[in-house]
């Protein structure tokens, strides 16, 4: 009898199939037993009749505890009234394991239980859609570059040198020397888009945020494009068309998780291009206006990014920000040299920041000079420097951060819901 996956049991109507998978719950009305089977690609009911209440089956059946693993065989049948449409009458059963008391039952837990145990909650039906819609998130992000034309570079995780200011880097040491966990592949992928014009990277990223948000965690997955040549408002282009193709993606291939996840994607539906753009200093006033603190020079907080979102009700890019709340590469805006010509894009719906980026300094004395601003050792950034020695070009480029983007478009207000398993201030178990 053929193995098959319930996510392609339209295909089998009316055919006997296998289904392997574990017990999700189960119930008995009279003659009939119902198994709710899930095989990680879906959830379907089985249905045992008998008018024997000493069937074998039945005893079987009586076994099986929530979550215990199994095999059945049966038919499958049109049944619009079952959760996905079709059930299987089953005619055998196998149990491949009787699992223990399972903690995770179907009332509430609390967060730290669940967290506690993390590596059994992603069995439940909104964990398997959050990342159900992750893999389409990736795949639909790798596409766009790859239908670009841009070619995937692998930046190093393992590295003698910051990106983002050195308050957040995780250290480690390195045979004889300091290392430092990537906060960002940027710098390297400087390096390549000088060697094959427009270039990506996709990893895990690392940050020793201090602050507990629901924003934000410690391992963080990050892709990164990089184009020579490209400036600020080229780069703020790119951004856009990401943001309205994986929302398309998401919309037409996750239907079915976004329901279970009970999203509203009203406000999804409404991402288009042109974003609305304002630059910081409007931004800034546009705050203060709302009732915000922000005085001009300090960074966007999380009421500042929810206050945002009352005024735009889709993705928004603040351009222009003070170049001393930003990193040493930006670029500074010719006629404001305060300025940055940095590029951030804000969700919709106060879900923050999904995009940083902008315009590198392509310029070596003022690269240098940057760097000793910034107090950073100069011997670690040799190599960086010399790309601006050897045909330096104006280049631009950003970070869209996944976890950001997936709480976004799944509607989870904690991002620690948007992967596998969340790296946390002071949680790293299991
Ligand atoms: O704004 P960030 O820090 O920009 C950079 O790292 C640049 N070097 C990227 C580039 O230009 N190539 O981070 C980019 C994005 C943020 O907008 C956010 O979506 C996400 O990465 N991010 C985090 N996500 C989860 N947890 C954290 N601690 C994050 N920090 C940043
Ligand atoms: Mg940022």
């Amino acid at each position: 009898m053929k193995w098959v996956y319930i996510e392609d049991i339209a295909g089998y109507k009316n055919k006997e199939v296998e289904i392997r998978g574990w017990l999700y719950n189960k119930r008995s009305s009279g003659k009939v037993r119902f198994l709710l089977i899930r095989d990680g690609t879906g959830v379907i009911q089985g249905t045992i009749f008998s008018s024997e209440r000493e069937s074998p089956l039945f005893k079987k059946f009586d076994a099986l505890t929530q979550e215990s693993s199994l095999i059945v065989r049966g038919r499958v049948k049109e049944e619009k009234r079952a959760p996905g449409g079709h059930e299987l009458n089953i005619e055998d059963l196998e149990i491949i394991q009787i699992a223990q008391e399972y903690p995770i039952t179907p009332k509430e837990h609390g967060i730290p239980f669940l967290m506690e145990h993390r590596h059994l909650w992603l069995r439940s039906q909104k964990q398997n859609a959050v990342l159900q819609v992750r893999a389409e998130l990736i795949k639909s992000i790798r596409d766009f570059f790859d239908g670009r034309g841009f070619r995937l570079m692998d930046t190093p995780i393992l590295t003698p040198s910051a990106c983002e200011g050195t308050t957040t880097l995780f250290e480690t040491e390195y045979f004889d020397q300091k290392a430092f966990l990537s906060q960002s592949g940027q710098l390297y992928n400087e390096a390549t888009a000088m060697a094959f014009g427009k270039v990506y990277c996709f990893g895990p990223t690392f940050r020793a945020e201090k602050s507990k948000t629901r924003k934000h965690l410690i391992e963080f997955w990050m892709v990164e494009p990089e184009v020579a040549f490209a400036t600020l408002d080229d780069i703020i282009e790119l951004a856009e068309d990401l943001v309205v193709y994986i929302t398309e993606r998401a919309l037409e291939k996750n239907k079915k998780e976004l329901e279970i996840l009970e999203r509203d994607t009203t406000s999804l539906k409404r991402v288009k291009k042109p974003f609305p753009s304002v630059t910081y200093d409007e931004a800034q006033k546009m705050l203060k206006e709302k009732g915000s603190k922000m005085e001009w020079g300090d960074d966007f907080g999380s009421p500042e990014e929810t206050l945002m979102s009352e005024i735009y009700d889709i993705p928004v890019c603040i351009t222009r920000f003070p170049a001393k709340i930003k990193a040493f590469y930006m670029q500074p805006d010719e006629k404001h040299p305060d300025l940055a010509l940095g590029v951030d894009v804000l969700a919709s719906e106060g879900y923050g920041e999904l995009i940083g980026g902008g315009q590198r300094i392509h310029d070596l004395d003022l690269l240098e000079k940057k760097i000793k601003e910034y107090k950073l050792p100069r011997e670690a950034y040799e190599w960086y420097l010399d790309l601006r020695k050897y045909g330096s070009v104006p280049h631009s480029g950003f970070g869209l951060g996944i976890e950001r983007t997936l709480s976004w478009i799944c509607g989870i207000k904690h991002i620690r819901e948007t992967i596998p398993f969340p790296r946390l201030l002071y949680r790293i178990y299991p």
